[in-house]
């Protein structure tokens, strides 16, 4: 899993499991742009890695903007040259009940989580595929997309979205060698998860994963790193459940 002097862009790399995602890449050679909304976070993951010598750079995007996406692409480019890997983590939840939802917060949570998604694999798609070299988008589906979650429905069925989304741009790709696939976190220890559930929901959730605790955000890094890298190149169009057990399928 060597990345030497590949740039690889992190999308989500501000936080949780996207800054994991970033460091690792970065270990292992990579020159990462860690993207986020968030530009104080992203700016952390990167002197985070340059302390320990690594090469990275901040860049503020929003990814339910098509054009943040495509300038994201071009910026990246411009710091480190032509991309390898677009990895994103970008994602969001805020626990309610369906009958309390407005349209809103459906659009929201279809914007960041499904949409965003697409916008970012088709700058991906646009660069990797005039480059002529290959390439590999990983996004961040959810088990919740998979078994479902009481309180997240709308997320569910974003998540669900990216799945079938992975699935069937894999298929488009492939004739450029350009590798497409995801992870599907189960419960993992991060901002997002802390702040959407006290204690006593994380001890509830816990008690369905048969590895007994909750991911972290390294464990979560890890495969997408390893979808990513050339260990996996004959993987393509599939979503990895990283979740303890929780979610087992054929
Ligand atoms: N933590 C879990 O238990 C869990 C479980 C299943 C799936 N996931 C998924 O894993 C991914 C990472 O989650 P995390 O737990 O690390 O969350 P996190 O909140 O720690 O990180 C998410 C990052 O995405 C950024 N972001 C949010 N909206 C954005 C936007 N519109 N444009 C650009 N950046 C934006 C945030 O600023 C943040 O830095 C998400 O897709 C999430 O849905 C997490």
């Amino acid at each position: 899993m060597r990345f030497d002097d590949q740039n690889v862009v992190v999308a989500g790399g501000g936080s949780g499991i996207g800054q994991a995602t970033a460091l690792l890449f970065s270990s292992y050679g990579a020159k990462v742009v860690a993207a986020d909304r968030n530009l104080d976070g992203a700016r952390e993951t990167v002197e985070l890695i340059q302390q320990v010598g690594g090469e990275a750079t901040a860049v503020q995007f929003d990814i339910t903007s098509r054009a943040d996406n495509e300038r994201l692409v071009q910026e990246a480019v411009a710091a480190f040259g032509p991309v390898s890997v677009m990895a994103s983590t970008v994602g969001w939840s805020d626990t309610t009940f369906f009958a309390d939802e407005d349209e809103d917060y459906w659009d929201r949570i279809i914007r960041i989580n499904l949409l965003g998604s697409i916008y970012f694999s088709r700058a991906a798609f646009d660069h990797m595929k005039e480059h002529g070299k290959g390439g590999a988008i990983v996004l961040t589906s959810s088990d919740a997309g998979k078994v479902g979650t009481l309180g997240e429905t709308v997320y569910a069925a974003a998540k669900a979205g990216v799945i079938g989304f992975v699935k069937s741009l894999a298929r488009e790709t492939a004739r450029d060698n350009i590798r497409v696939n995801a992870i599907s976190p189960g419960p993992t220890d991060t901002p997002l998860l802390r702040a959407q559930s006290d204690q006593h929901v994380i001890d509830r959730m816990i008690k369905a994963v048969p590895l007994k605790r909750m991911g972290t955000a390294d464990e979560q890094a890890a495969p997408i790193v390893f979808l990513a890298s050339a260990g996996a190149s004959y993987i393509t169009g599939q979503t990895l459940s990283v979740s303890g057990g929780l979610t087992m399928t054929s």
